[in-house]
């Protein structure tokens, strides 16, 4: 695994440019300020891109989709935040969404195999760091990962 320091503001520019390409209403979507983080970056961008894939798709049917991607530095980690106002999902199943296939929504729904999230969850864990969900039906949902600075874990 490449260990690399990662201007992420840059990424997840190039990130929402390349999933939003083509379409002719795109979603709202507003960058804040993200600290850079040090890891492999191409895993590190798989992250970004599974989680700014699900934030467009899960919001992709309000009239007005609206996401926000932001982070904050700690003294010894980044942390990073995508939130959308899509369909949201249920709580008390939080615990499943990393799993591989896990789906909280129906296919015909919502098109996906569910291997995303599990994905996010790997390569965080990976550079030792740590994934959390939240969200409520019809409400939203935000997803949050930190990534701790300096030594990568392998
Ligand atoms: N932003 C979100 N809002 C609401 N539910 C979400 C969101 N992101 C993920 N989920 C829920 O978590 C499940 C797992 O997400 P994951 O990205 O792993 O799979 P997927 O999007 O269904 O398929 P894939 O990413 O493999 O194309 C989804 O099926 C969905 O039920
Ligand atoms: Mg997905």
């Amino acid at each position: 695994m490449a260990e690399c320091r990662i201007d992420v503001e840059t990424l997840v520019r190039d990130v929402v440019a390349e999933a939003i390409e083509g379409q002719a209403r795109p979603p709202c979507i507003e960058i804040g300020r993200l600290p850079p983080a040090t890891g492999d970056p191409r895993l590190l961008r798989q992250v970004w891109a599974n989680l700014i894939s699900n934030a467009i798709k899960y919001s992709s049917k309000r009239p007005l989709p609206r996401i926000e991607v932001g982070g904050t530095e700690q003294p010894h980690a980044s942390e990073y935040f995508v939130r959308d106002n899509g369909v949201g999902f249920n709580m008390e199943y939080a615990h499943k969404l990393f799993g591989v296939f896990q789906r909280l929504h129906r296919a015909d729904e919502f098109r996906g195999t569910g291997v995303g999230l599990a994905i996010v969850q790997r390569v965080v864990a990976r550079h030792g760091g740590t994934v959390s969900a939240h969200g409520a039906v019809d409400s939203g949902a935000e997803f949050s990962f930190r990534l701790p600075r300096g030594a990568a874990h392998a």
